[in-house]
């Protein structure tokens, strides 16, 4: 917990970013978990992930925008990105993943309604070009504003997809309010660093909450998104989803990219639908951090990399 706690701290250090930048042998490892920084890196990687069976969610690295220039031009990546799953005709099976931080949200006063703005111009072109879009979630001081411009947007654009993470004590009661005809909703633990007044602080509790939440949604008329690398509950997804007469096409297991890759193309094989989060960008710091705080055995493998060949 202590580790953890540091390693989200490391999250918004530059300095440290610098440092780990410099090491050539680092940049081999976070391409374990990050594919690429442009546009055709994260297509051909796409691809590659499609032609093995499975569905992809790209998400363009990058959080907490500060200036009303950035968050236009965050925009205008997930615009061409999506134009070129368009035009290498990969938009039945790549979606994309949005952050509202990188598109306005943080901007103060009129933060939402920029958010707002931009995040509608990226559903657009996804609606035209026959693809979704899934709001990420981050920390929970954005919950009810994100869950606002998702309200919005699914007026125009009904298959947006939302995040709800178990880890904070509310979602069991946002998964009753998403649990309606045509909503879809990835489910997840969280990643970030969150106080005891919101947020479950035992992992037994944090499991327990994913549960309950996923008993809603598989009772649901929804889409349910299964977002956990976690064995015990994928297993616990696969009984539900029987218990509640859904076939394989009625929800889907999601996965990060480079963890258990193998897991995702077994389920895959067994016709069961798996999407695999493909984050690319320059901003890969505070995404790797965040990964190597979930795994010991991730934070041990990017430092026997970095001393032994660093
Ligand atoms: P956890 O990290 O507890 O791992 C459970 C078990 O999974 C481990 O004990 C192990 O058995 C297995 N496992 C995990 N990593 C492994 C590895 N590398 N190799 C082998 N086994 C491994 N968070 C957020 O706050 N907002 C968001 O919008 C999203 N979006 C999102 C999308 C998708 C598709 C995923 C999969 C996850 C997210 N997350 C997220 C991150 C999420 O909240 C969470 O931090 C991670 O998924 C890790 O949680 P797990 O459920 O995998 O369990």
């Amino acid at each position: 917990m202590v580790l953890r706690r540091t390693l989200l701290s490391a999250a918004g250090s530059e300095r440290l970013r610098d440092v780990v930048e410099k090491v050539p042998v680092s940049r081999a490892v976070v391409s374990r978990f990050v594919p690429g920084r442009s546009a055709q890196d994260a297509v051909a990687a796409a691809r590659r992930l499609v032609d093995d069976g499975l569905l992809v969610s790209l998400d363009h690295l990058g959080e907490d925008t500060v200036e009303r220039a950035q968050a236009e031009s965050v925009r205008d990546a997930y615009l061409h990105v999506l134009q070129r799953l368009g035009d290498d005709g990969l938009a039945r099976s790549v979606e994309v993943s949005l952050k509202l931080s990188a598109v306005g949200q943080s901007l103060g006063a009129d933060g939402e309604k920029v958010a707002l703005e931009h995040a509608r111009e990226v559903c657009a072109l996804a609606a035209e070009l026959g693809t979704t879009v899934t709001l990420d979630m981050e920390d929970h001081t954005t919950t009810d504003s994100t869950l606002s411009v998702l309200g919005e947007l699914r007026v125009d654009f009904p298959d947006v997809g939302a995040v709800l993470q178990s880890y904070l004590r509310r979602t069991e009661g946002d998964c009753r309010d998403l649990a309606g005809a045509g909503s879809r909703v990835r489910l997840c633990k969280g990643a970030y660093q969150e106080p005891g007044s919101v947020a479950y602080q035992d992992r037994g509790e944090v499991d327990r909450s994913y549960v309950r939440c996923l008993k809603v949604l598989m009772a649901g008329q929804g889409y349910p998104m299964v977002a956990t690398h976690d064995p015990r509950l994928v297993e616990i997804a696969g009984a539900l989803a029987v218990r509640h007469g859904r076939a394989h096409g009625d929800y889907e297991y999601q996965m990060l990219y480079g963890i258990r890759p193998d897991e995702q193309r077994r389920l895959a094989a067994a016709g069961d639908l798996v999407r695999v989060y493909t984050p690319y960008g320059d901003e890969w710091w505070g995404y790797l951090v965040r990964r190597l705080a979930e795994r010991p055995a991730n934070l041990a493998f990017f430092l026997r990399a970095v001393a032994t060949k660093g």
